[in-house]
């Protein structure tokens, strides 16, 4: 049986730290309001020029490095984002001329904060139905750049940031060993930017309104994560017969650490079980699991065998989850 497996990370935050101090300075907020309410500290922005292709590159580059596969033998490249370079062509299109990856086909997957773990499942089907070998999956966002500064609800909480895998096929049962991915797009108000799209168009009244920027309805989207990642977790454990008790690290999207901690209370997992890095990035949307999956891998905290649970909420609404057998 050909299943998938991750044979390389990489991950990249641009330079530029926001404090929840600068914050501070900006909007009527403060830092123990936001450490409390949320666990962030601080968060990367990237550059005026920088662009979500442009972090994407970095991260794949250094995936590419730790699978040792070159560029131009990718099949497939996959990016996870909200904040394309642009409408169209696709973010993944422009990775794929950045890398020099003249094989692969490419486009990019909106499913927002969960955008990641879904695109993980598509190039998981492919690989398993053999359409394709060496995938490319990514989740980079530039979320400062549709976040409302004059906003204290929403920007507090996001930054930027880009994370990457390489996936081959195996026939061993060292691999990725099921994804769950589900919508409610009755929710889909909770978390949308209003313009830009063919409802609104750019317009004056559009910029005006300041329509471009993400508005979020947090308090009501809290409690919707917290039940549906409690009922994905144990989900996706029963569909592999596993116990709680079997996961050696669980890896969740990083929006808020008492949303995390309810998922890893659902599962009597211990907090030193869990990677945590929104103090440091915060919400990365797309990007957040895969930069938090890279780092444990360079901390050296997952090992060959280890089982991995990855779980990720966001705007659609979705909701997703993977089950990793690791295997490097
Ligand atoms: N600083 C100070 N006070 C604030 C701030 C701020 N930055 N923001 C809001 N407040 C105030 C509110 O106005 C409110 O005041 P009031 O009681 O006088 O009305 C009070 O703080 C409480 O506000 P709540 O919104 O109820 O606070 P809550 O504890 O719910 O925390 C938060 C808000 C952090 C947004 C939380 O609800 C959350 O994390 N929600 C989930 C977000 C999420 O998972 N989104 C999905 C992924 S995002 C994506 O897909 C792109």
């Amino acid at each position: 049986m050909i299943r998938s497996r991750i044979t390389g990370t990489g991950s990249y935050a641009p330079e530029k730290v926001l404090t929840n101090l600068d914050l501070e300075k900006m909007v009527e907020t403060s830092d123990e309001w936001i450490r409390e309410r949320t666990g962030i500290r601080e968060r990367r922005i990237a550059g005026q020029e920088q662009t979500t292709s442009d972090m994407a590159y970095e991260a794949s580059r250094r995936a590419l490095d730790a699978s040792g596969i070159k560029a131009k033998d990718i099949d497939l490249i996959i990016v996870a984002t909200v904040t394309p370079d642009m409408p169209t062509p696709s973010a993944a299109c422009i990775l794929q001329h950045k890398l020099g990856a003249k094989r692969a086909a490419a486009f990019d997957i909106n499913a927002a904060c969960s955008g990641f773990i879904y695109g993980l499942s598509v190039a998981d089907s492919f690989i398993r139905g053999g359409s394709y070998k060496k995938v490319l999956v990514v989740g980079s966002e530039t979320l400062s750049k549709i976040t409302d500064w004059e906003d204290r609800t929403t920007c507090v909480l996001f930054g930027d940031g880009a994370g990457a895998v390489i996936l081959e096929p195996t026939e061993g049962n060292n691999a990725i060993l099921s994804t769950h991915l589900h919508t409610d797009g009755s929710m889909w108000e909770l978390i949308h930017m209003p313009a830009g799209g063919s409802r609104n168009p750019a317009s004056e009244k559009t910029i005006k309104k300041r329509l471009h920027y993400i508005k979020m309805k947090g308090n009501e989207i809290f409690k919707v994560a917290v039940r549906t990642l409690e009922d994905i977790v144990i989900e996706t454990i029963k569909a592999n017969g596993l116990k709680p008790s079997d996961i050696t690290l669980l890896i969740p999207h990083q929006a808020n650490l008492r949303i995390i901690q309810a998922t890893a209370k659902r599962l009597d997992l211990p907090m030193d079980r869990v990677v945590v890095n929104l103090d440091r990035y915060g919400n990365t949307s797309a990007a957040s699991i895969p930069i938090a999956l890279d780092e444990a891998v360079r901390q050296k905290r997952i090992r060959k065998g280890d089982i991995i649970l990855l779980e990720a909420f966001g705007g659609g609404l979705t909701w997703a989850s993977a089950l990793i057998r690791w295997p490097l």
